[in-house]
């Protein structure tokens, strides 16, 4: 029996990481998790692996919509890799505790830095999250492409790995900021426009991981159920989507990534 990796990306990390753990491992099918949710989610496999990226110190929204519907037969090894710009906060304690939740647990959890880190002008949280990557110095992940090998071979193997974490002091500041972060990401669409240059293709709407976009009078509608991942400004092919008037430095995505890959539907 093969393994099975769902994983979540916004602007490609996650999944250029989960297509490096797939190849390793050989025998993978890799799954967007925003299609697993559609029907009961198939968790046949010898390995289920979780790859998304940190929100807010946490588990994006729809990593624990999906959390909640997965429930992996007792014994079945599951381990996850969360990428971060530089704090991850609780992210995998709280992913280990949605599955003990459903009789299963996190039987190794890593937590890598992302390669790429998307750029946009006027999202003003840079001082926050600046000061929490000064606060977790210390724990600070290493780059993705340094841990993978290391990461397969524990996997590979079915051994334990502790889910990681920040250090207290992130953890707890992360903690009380989490709730909040994922509301103001909801609605965190409000802030997206497109311009001229945008050609009615209907890209945001297909690599929108929440159905969250439609395209009305030739041009795209958000509906304020944002996961706030930046799919639909990172892949525009004519960056045509803009965050607050102002478009996103290029390259807005992870270069080893192409829109074929991220398409949902
Ligand atoms: C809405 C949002 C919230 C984020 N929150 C955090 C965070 O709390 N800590 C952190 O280190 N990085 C944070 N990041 C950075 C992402 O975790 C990082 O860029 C990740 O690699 C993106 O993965 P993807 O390319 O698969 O979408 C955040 C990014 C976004 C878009």
């Amino acid at each position: 029996m093969g393994n099975k990796i769902f994983y979540f990306t916004g602007t490609g990390n996650s999944i250029a990481i989960a297509k490096t753990l797939a190849d390793s491992l050989g025998d993978t099918e890799l799954i967007p998790m925003a299609s697993a949710m559609h029907g009961d989610i198939n968790i046949r496999g010898e390995r289920i692996g979780l790859v998304f990226p940190v929100y807010a110190w946490g588990m994006p929204r729809l990593v624990v919509d999906f959390a909640r519907h997965l429930k992996p037969e007792a014994g079945q090894y599951v381990f996850a890799v969360t990428t971060c710009g530089g704090t991850l906060g609780k992210t995998l304690v709280q992913l280990d505790k949605a599955l003990q939740l459903n009789g299963s647990k996190l039987n190794a959890g890593f937590a890598v830095r992302g390669s790429f880190l998307i750029s946009l002008e006027g999202s003003n949280e840079e001082g926050l999250i600046n000061f929490m990557s000064w606060l977790g110095r210390k724990t600070t992940p290493d780059e993705a492409e340094n841990r993978l090998p290391e990461i397969a071979r524990i996997v590979k193997t079915k051994g334990s790995h502790k889910p990681e974490t920040s250090n207290a002091s992130v953890n707890v500041i992360g903690s009380m900021l989490y709730g909040f972060g994922l509301r103001m990401f909801q609605k965190m669409d409000k802030n997206l426009s497109a311009t001229d240059a945008c050609v009615s293709c209907g890209t945001c709407v297909r690599v929108c991981p929440r159905e969250n976009v439609s395209i009305e009078n030739g041009r795209p509608v958000w509906h304020q159920d944002c996961e706030s991942c930046y799919a639909c400004v990172a892949w525009c092919p004519q960056h045509a989507i803009v965050f607050n008037g102002k478009a996103p430095k290029l390259p807005a995505h992870h270069p080893d990534v192409s829109v074929a890959d991220v398409m949902l539907r």
